[in-house]
């Protein structure tokens, strides 16, 4: 379930820095910017995750 969640997590990332290249293509600065900062987000929950996962190896 764990490895699921990491993957989910990790596609969500994958697909926000798609968009904020889009974004970027576009001039639009101001979504690029959002998206950055869900980037950032994402990131932090697949870290936690990973984390987690690492914890339930031991
Ligand atoms: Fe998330």
């Amino acid at each position: 379930m764990l490895e699921n969640i990491h993957q989910a997590e990790k596609e969500t990332v994958e697909r926000y820095k798609l968009r904020m290249k889009q974004a970027e293509e576009l001039g639009d600065y101001g979504l690029a910017n959002d998206l950055q900062g869900f980037i950032s987000d994402e990131t932090g929950h697949m870290e936690e995750v990973y984390m987690l996962l690492r914890e339930f190896e031991k």
